[in-house]
């Protein structure tokens, strides 16, 4: 554009430098004399050399406008590049005042936000935000404040209107201005503010979301400690700066928004994912703490392999976004516990109470059962005037066999509890399947029925076979809820760390038994950390809390035997990562 234009102007520049030449008419007998010829001819050859040189500074003032011009326009583009990428608000605040500044050789600066009030539909209550103020000269406290959005003030006047305000001297403001300036500033500083250029930034809908508020225009790039100074070398904002200001503020403003919009994505985010937390330990209560636990000690550990400077992970970095995948696919690593029936979670003891209950009833049963066959017994003995002895071996015969099922009734009880079960006990468990009694209507029934027996022969934990799988389906649950959601490209892997949480190096995980090569890093660091908390996490109603030695003994078993990655549980227990969650475990921590 700029090429373009320069080639026009010195299009231009050659017909003004030669103009077309006029045809001479030949001289008419009786004309003027040939020297008064000469001075004519000679004066407009002078005229046509002076117009020459008027035309060349014209053009070389012209260029030199244009090249101001797109070094201008090239320095605007460089700005709304640079301000386009940069995502945290606070720096890009920082840049736009910056370089509003820069531009305008501004000696200070401030920045105002506009916060919308309650009423979203009426601006009433808008307020505007002193949000940050910059100087060269002067060092100020800060502190951010907000004011009535109206035209008292400039800032307010700029941000009501959509139209710049430009002052020369701000304590002598033009004669019937609305807003006022206050001195507070300067008489605190002994700054004095003297030129000032209030220019609103537009979002694409050209609403007014802010204003660049620029001070003391320099021609020289000195500092205003004085009075003095600032008389000498403040000058006033020219309409090239306001210019400059407002295309400036407007790809600020969108900058701005689109920062915000980004900002506001990622808390929705953090809050859903926070929401996701809450709704897991709903489900599961006895584990509460446990996502958050287990992300604190993942994203710690992926910090340390960050700082690595050799070994193993001398050459692994991971960015911000990747810690952030990493913490997301943490706190969200057993979401799909939600889809996993309560009552297998919760599962306290091998039978569910209600089961239990029944069981108890039975026992209950059979011992009145016996008791009222002993009754009978010896009532058929003394109505047939049997021996006393032979009635006393009823009494003793009864009392075995009474015993006996209260001992066997023991060993339910035993083998009811989420702990190992025994060979003996396993064999006792087996054949109270097939021992029988009759019932009240005269029926044969086993002590133990099949699903009873199955459940009270599980070796260890409380979960059968069948409830195992189920909760283990929690893995594959986590992924297919992880999956739908649209995780930004920065966050994309969220959904396949999760799903790789109980895999093990050596292919025994689940649910896709996937062996080392296949498995990321992120979730062999996630493996250790699930491991560790889940061990050392206090008592849970199936299961006793581990002392933190001992845990850290079965993680170092498990590395040994080609589970776990052994180098990064070195990190974890060499820079002693797994301490940080011990108090929110409940731990219990050897002595
Ligand atoms: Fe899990
Ligand atoms: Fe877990």
């Amino acid at each position: 554009m700029v090429g373009m234009a320069r080639v026009r102007l010195t299009q231009r520049a050659g017909k003004l430098a030669s103009p077309p030449a006029k045809k001479r008419s030949t001289p008419q007998p009786g004309g003027r004399s040939k020297p008064i010829r000469r001075q004519r001819d000679g004066r407009m050859a002078k005229a046509r050399r002076r117009k020459a040189i008027d035309s060349r500074r014209v053009i070389r003032q012209l260029e030199s406008a244009l090249t101001r011009k797109g070094e201008e326009l090239h320095e605007l583009n460089n700005i709304g590049v640079a301000l386009s990428a940069e995502r945290d608000i606070n720096k890009l605040l920082d840049q736009i005042l910056k370089k509003s500044r820069e531009i305008t050789a501004a000696d200070a600066g401030s920045l105002y936000l506009v916060e919308e009030g309650k009423d979203k539909n009426s601006p009433e209550d808008d307020r505007l935000r002193f949000k940050l103020t910059q100087n060269d000269s002067k060092m100020a406290p800060f502190e951010e404040f907000t004011m009535a959005l109206n035209d008292t003030s400039m800032a307010g006047c700029a941000a009501l209107t959509g139209k710049s305000v430009n002052v020369a001297d701000a304590y002598h403001l033009p004669p019937g201005s609305p807003y006022k300036f206050s001195r507070s500033f300067d008489e605190k500083s002994g700054y004095r503010t003297k030129s000032m250029l209030v220019v609103p930034m537009r979002d694409h809908q050209d609403e007014v979301i802010g204003v660049v508020q620029l001070i003391n225009k320099k021609s020289a790039g000195v500092k205003l400690r004085s009075v003095g100074l600032v008389d000498k070398y403040v000058i006033p904002f020219t309409a090239v700066d306001e210019e400059l200001v407002s295309s400036l503020a407007s790809q600020a403003a969108v900058a701005y928004e689109n920062a915000r919009l980004i900002q506001n994505m990622k808390k929705l985010f953090e809050a859903f994912v926070n929401a996701s937390v809450v709704t897991i330990e709903k489900r599961d209560p006895v584990t509460q703490g446990h996502s958050r636990r287990v992300a604190d000690l993942t994203v710690d550990l992926a910090e340390k392999v960050d700082q690595a400077s050799s070994g193993p992970f001398g050459d692994r970095r991971f960015t911000k976004d990747e810690i952030l995948e990493i913490r997301y696919a943490s706190l969200l690593h057993d979401f799909g516990k939600v889809g996993v029936k309560e009552k297998y979670l919760l599962k306290k003891a091998k039978l569910y109470s209600i089961h239990f209950e029944l069981v108890e009833q039975r026992f209950e049963y059979i011992l009145q059962s016996l008791e009222v066959e002993l009754l009978a017994t010896k009532m058929r003995q003394i109505a047939a005037g049997a021996a006393r002895e032979a009635i006393d071996e009823t009494d003793r015969t009864y009392a075995a066999r009474r015993a006996e099922i209260i001992q066997l009734r023991e060993v339910v009880r035993h083998a009811n509890k989420p702990t190992v079960l025994e060979e003996v006990g396993a064999q006792a468990i087996e054949e109270l399947g097939r021992r029988r009694y009759r019932d009240l209507a005269g029926e044969e029934r086993p002590y133990l029925r099949p699903d009873e027996v199955e459940a009270l022969s599980v070796r260890k934990g409380s979960l059968t076979h069948d409830e195992r799988e189920a909760i283990n389906e929690h893995v594959s649950l986590t992924y297919e809820f992880l999956n739908q959601l649209p995780w930004t490209g920065e966050l994309k892997r969220v959904a396949e760390i999760a799903w790789a949480h109980h895999e093990k190096l050596d292919g025994s995980g689940y649910p896709r038994r996937l062996r080392a090569p296949e498995i990321p890093i992120q979730p062999r660091m996630m493996t250790i950390s699930d491991i560790f908390d889940a061990l050392v996490a206090a008592d849970r109603p199936y299961k006793k809390a581990v002392p933190v030695e001992k845990a850290l003994d079965i993680l170092r078993d498990e590395a040994r035997g080609g589970k776990l990655d052994k180098d990064l549980l070195g990190i974890f227990i060499e820079a002693k990562i797994y301490e940080k969650t011990l108090p929110l475990a409940g731990a219990e921590v050897a002595r």
